[in-house]
This record gives structure tokens, C-alpha cells and sequence, in this order.
């Protein structure tokens, strides 16, 4: 539609943010220890930390809102939602979560089993950790080019590996794998798309050794997204048909709604197997709440029901796939090394070839966080040495992750292209001055190294 480039909506309501001076934020900085999550957040200007439950809710779901019905048991919102969630991923059986980690920790407790393996393309941190606390063994298996930030671009690096797949089988056998987990889009390589074919091909691997598959499908209608752009054959499919198609290779998928639900706080798991349904049940009854809300409210789930089916329209995708590759563009021109090509909810800076002077255990992503956020108020995240670093159980060493990037995260339907030229114009100064910055110690951790980022310290060095 010539001309018709622009947002697909316009403003009613706008929340207004603060400037704040340079001097101002190296004190906020100081205070927070160096990590962006100890940052206030009515101190940051743009606020890139995640797209998580960050949306910018449409009129039609806050009027939705206005019918929910708290009823304990059986609710009216319930049965909306339920009929929207089954139109979205073509599965009978619905149970809400108050969000997605609850989800994971139930699909946890059914599907994975201490001693046996999980295998992934790139297991989300709250899979992985209630794996551990289980004793499971969770593995990633992204194909080579989504575990190497500088490999040139591939439109589905959130493929999963078959030939190592194959290899897990043949050494530990079948029945020491209890499942396989693809999360779609591979939030932690880049938001990067998983293809249709691979889905597939998965799929018929794992049901020839009689392993379930499960769906991590927190931004699935972005891949959705990706799919019809890039995978022959589905040009002419409707993005729901291409969600409920992924889904049909799976027998269970959770979501955090708080991505493509368009909702600041919800979850859902959602299954064919009507035994599972059952299990999911009771956990989410000791856990979480009654089966007809599930630790949402009334409201929450009018929301998302309607938040399911604007998810899936076309000009909203088109715009918000489009807007993240406009300022990944952006980078680029100005020489920015970042995960091509772009992803579904934001643009990775890759740390190691930006520093390229500060060595890993330097914390060179982190650095970058901090320089954007002092330079122009600009909040992303770290995710490389201190998010996905390890120690080695018995020595007690670091061990480093292969990605080191820095991710800003494209919050839905919140800013406009103005910001990321804020963004772009900041990092490109940072670029250009690189050789000026040096690295980080990381001086408090907690005791779970896990979750150190959250509630790390640091200092400059
Ligand atoms: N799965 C994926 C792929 C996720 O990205 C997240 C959250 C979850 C599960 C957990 O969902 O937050 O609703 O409990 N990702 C956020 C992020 C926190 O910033 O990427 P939740």
C-alpha cells in the first residue's frame, strides 16, 4: 500500500519520561553497582531492557478489561480466552499461568527428569534453572551459525542441530532424553526464527524415538512472521494458520504472554494430551491458582484474549519486524557489529567484536550496557560473561559463554523510529570512540551464578 509506511495505529495515551544529565547517571550507575536492573527505571529515557510484559495494551483490550469476571471458578473471561488461545495455537486444553516461567516450571515437573537429557536449540533461563533444580541435563543444540554472533546472516538461526540431535541418541539412547524444547523465536542467539521444515524435521525425529516435543512459544507469532517472509510455501498463509501449524508438530507449547500476548503480566499452558492437561491441572492448583485462572485475573485474561488475535495481524507484525530491522540498519552504517540479520524483538550488539580490547572475563558487553546507558539514558542488557557464565562444578572455574552481546529489546507498540535514532546515534558514538573504554570487575555475584545478573555488582576497572 504505497505511502502507507507509518505505525499501523496512533497514540491516545502517552506516559511521559524523564532527561536526565550525564552527571546525573553516573551517580544513578554508581549507586546501582554498575547493573542496569538495579537502575530506577523513572531514571532511564529509553528503556530497552526487555520486551517482556513492556507492551503498549490497544484500546479494544483495555476495554475488554472492563468485562472481566473474577468469579473463582469458571469464569466468562476464562472461556474467552480459552477459545482465543485455541484458535492461536490449534490445541484443546488451556490452563493459564500467572506467567510464562510458571508454565515452564509445570511443563518442567512433566517433561523433564533428572539424569536425562533436554535438549533445545537455546533453553530461556527459567526452563534451565527448574531443570537443575531437578537434575536434568539441558542442552543447546542451535544449529553452528546461531551460536556464533559474527557468522554471516542465515534466515533461521534458531534452527535446531538434527545431526547433533542424532548424535544424543545414538551415545545415550532414546530413553535418556526426555524431551526436546524449541523456543521460538531462540531468544537468547538473537531472536532469531526457527523454519517451519526444521519444526518439523525435529519433530519426526523425536516421534520416531517416542520423545515429546515441546514449544516454547512466548514470540511465536514473530516466527510466524519469519516464516511467511522467508520459508517457501507459506507467502500465502495467514499467520494463524502458520502458529497452529508449528503447534501441530508439538504436544504441549508454553507461553509467556507478557511477548506476543501484548499483556504486561499472563502465561499459558497449552497441550493436546488430555493426561498431561490433567497433571498441569493440579500443579497449577497448588501453585498457581484454580484451573479457570491460574494465578491470572479476570481482567488479565480478557486482555490476552484479544492481546492472541492482535498479535497475529499482519501490519502490526509487518511494522514491528520492520522497526527492529530499521535500527539494526542503522548499526550497521555505522559500522555497529551486531547478530544479522535481525530478529524478532530486538537488535544484538556483538560485545566481542565491539571491545574487541576487553577480554571476556572483562565483562565487554556489560561495558557497552553501562556506556549506553551514561552516554544517552538508554537502558539494554547483558547477555554474555555475566548472564550465561558458568563455573565448572567441581573446580569451581569460569566458564564462558560462546555469545557476548548486548540485546535491546524492542518493547511492542511502545516507541517510535524517533527513538531508535536516539539509540543509533548514542552507540555510534560509543563506536567511534571504543578505544577509550576499558573493562569490569565483577565484584558481587550472590551465591546462584545463574541468576548473578540480576543482582550483580560491578566496578570499573
Ligand atoms: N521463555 C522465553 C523464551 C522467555 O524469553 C521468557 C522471558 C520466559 C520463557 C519466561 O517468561 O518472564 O513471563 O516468566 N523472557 C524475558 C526476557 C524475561 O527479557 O527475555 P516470564
Amino acid at each position: 500500500m504505497k505511502y502507507m509506511t507509518a505505525e499501523p495505529f496512533r497514540i491516545k495515551v502517552v506516559e511521559h519520561t524523564r532527561k536526565t544529565t550525564k552527571a546525573e547517571r553516573q551517580i544513578y550507575l554508581k549507586e546501582a553497582g554498575y547493573n542496569a536492573f538495579r537502575l530506577k527505571a523513572e531514571n532511564v529515557y529509553i528503556d530497552c531492557l526487555t520486551d517482556s510484559g513492556t507492551s503498549a495494551m490497544s484500546a479494544n483490550q483495555w476495554s475488554a478489561m472492563m468485562l472481566g469476571d473474577e468469579s473463582y471458578a469458571g469464569c466468562s473471561s476464562f472461556y474467552k480466552l480459552e477459545q482465543s488461545a485455541q484458535e492461536f495455537f490449534g490445541m484443546p486444553h488451556v490452563q493459564p499461568t500467572h506467567q510464562g516461567r510458571a508454565a515452564d516450571y509445570i511443563m518442567s515437573q512433566l517433561y523433564a527428569r533428572k539424569d536425562h537429557y533436554a535438549i533445545g536449540n537455546m533453553h530461556f533461563d527459567t526452563f534451565r534453572g527448574n531443570a537443575e533444580i531437578l537434575g536434568a541435563l539441558a542442552v543447546d543444540y542451535a544449529i553452528q551459525e546461531g551460536m556464533d554472533a559474527a557468522s554471516p546472516a542465515h534466515p533461521f538461526k534458531g534452527n535446531i542441530c538434527l545431526d547433533k540431535m542424532q548424535a544424543l541418541i545414538d551415545e545415550k539412547g532414546a530413553d535418556r532424553i526426555s524431551v526436546v524444547i524449541i523456543t521460538v523465536t531462540c531468544n537468547n542467539n538473537g531472536g532469531q526464527p526457527v523454519s517451519m521444515r526444521n519444526i518439523r524435521d525435529v519433530s519426526q525425529l523425536a516421534g520416531k524415538h517416542g520423545i515429546p516435543v515441546v514449544m516454547d512459544s512466548a514470540r511465536i507469532a514473530e516466527n510466524a512472521y519469519f516464516i511467511k517472509q522467508r520459508e517457501q510455501g507459506y507467502a500465502d498463509k495467514t499467520i494463524r494458520e502458520i502458529t497452529c501449524e508449528m503447534c501441530s508438530y508439538c504436544e504441549t507449547a508454553t507461553m509467556s504472554a507478557k511477548k506476543d500476548g501484548l499483556v504486561n503480566m499472563g502465561g499459558l499452558f497449552v497441550t493436546r494430551n488430555k493426561k498431561i492437561f490433567q497433571k498441569a491441572n493440579q500443579l497449577a492448583i497448588v501453585h498457581e491458582g484454580f484451573i479457570t485462572y491460574g494465578g491470572m485475573s479476570g481482567r488479565d485474561m480478557e486482555a490476552l484474549a484479544v492481546g492472541l488475535r492482535e498479535a497475529c495481524e499482519e501490519s502490526y507484525l509487518e511494522y514491528r519486524i520492520g522497526q527492529v530491522k530499521y535500527l539494526g540498519d542503522q548499526l550497521k552504517s555505522k559500522g555497529v557489529p551486531i547478530i544479522e540479520p535481525t530478529g524478532g524483538h530486538g537488535v544484538y550488539v556483538d560485545g566481542r567484536r565491539f571491545f574487541s580490547h576487553i577480554p571476556q572475563h572483562e565483562f565487554p558487553s556489560q561495558r557497552l550496557v553501562v556506556a549506553l546507558y551514561e552516554e544517552a539514558g538508554v537502558r539494554a542488557v547483558e547477555l554474555g560473561a555475566c548472564a550465561f557464565g558458568s563455573k565448572d562444578p567441581n573446580t569451581g572455574n569460569p566458564i564462558w559463554p560462546s555469545l557476548e552481546c548486548m540485546r535491546i529489546a524492542n518493547s511492542r507498540r511502545v516507541y517510535t523510529n524517533s527513538h531508535w535514532d536516539v539509540v543509533a546515534e548514542a552507540l555510534g558514538d560509543i563506536y567511534a570512540n571504543r578505544n577509550s573504554y576499558r573493562g569490569m570487575k565483577l565484584v558481587y555475584e550472590g551465591d546462584i551464578t545463574a541468576l548473578r545478573h540480576f543482582v550483580a555488582g560491578f566496578e570499573l576497572l
